[in-house]
């Protein structure tokens, strides 16, 4: 699937805070300013409600996770036929909170570019991306865990992380984008990564637990 850069991936996680209608509103929020700003907004709803969002939103929809599955018998996997099937157009890989193994990551990347959907494969340290680099995902997502769900973004606390993940990225291909998530709240730490050659960012505290995620959504998209 063709799409612009830079981006924001807003995880929604599974935070209490987007059951019910609330996850939409936020969705919608993203969705205006996607469309008001010109700037690539996708979402990662809960995998069960994937389908309310594709059906309701449009601004791409992704998945938070997809086994390494052929879609047969295999009771509560998630094969990327399934997501497909939902309207979702990609998927994160090996986020932190859900990580798999190699093998795993490099079977749903396959099989995502065979169905032209994007893959967004998370690591946590700077080594990884050049390893994940050579498997030629859409994107790369620097996440340090310890820093996720906190009040300092990557980008302040270990820029020489963002700046390293970039390099290893760069040598292996410049077409797999390099995106920084954790911490991240502000368009000054937005700003932060772009300086450091980032092609997006991926948040999700600092949105999905906003009391106003449209201000936060705006502010963000200015820092690009
Ligand atoms: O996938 C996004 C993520 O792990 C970052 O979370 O809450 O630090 O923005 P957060």
């Amino acid at each position: 699937m063709k799409y612009k850069l830079p981006i924001i991936i807003i995880n929604f996680k599974t935070y209490k805070e987007i059951y019910g209608n609330n996850g939409l509103k936020i969705a919608k929020a993203a969705e205006q300013v996607s469309k008001e700003e010109g700037l690539t907004i996708m979402i990662a709803p809960p995998i069960a409600e994937v389908m309310l969002y594709t059906t309701q939103i449009n601004i791409p929809v992704i998945s938070q996770h997809v086994d390494a599955h052929e879609p047969d018998r295999g009771t509560g996997m998630i094969p990327v036929e399934l997501i497909k099937s939902t309207g979702a157009v990609g998927s994160i890989v090996n986020h932190s909170e859900h990580p798999v193994n190699l093998n795993s990551i490099s079977f749903v990347v396959d099989k995502l570019k065979k169905y032209d959907m994007i893959s967004c494969v998370c690591v946590q340290r700077s080594s990884e991306a050049g390893s994940i680099a050579i498997l030629n995902p859409d994107m790369v997502a620097i996440e340090p865990p310890e820093l996720i769900g906190g009040n300092i973004s990557v980008s302040t606390a270990k820029p020489e992380i963002v700046a390293y993940s970039v390099e290893n990225v760069r040598e292996q291909s410049n077409e797999v984008a390099v995106l920084c998530g954790a911490g991240i709240k502000s368009d000054e730490d937005v700003k932060k990564a772009v300086d450091l050659d980032v092609d997006g960012i991926l948040i999700s505290s600092g949105v999905v637990l906003s009391k106003n995620p449209k201000e936060i959504i705006e502010n963000l998209a200015s820092g690009f």
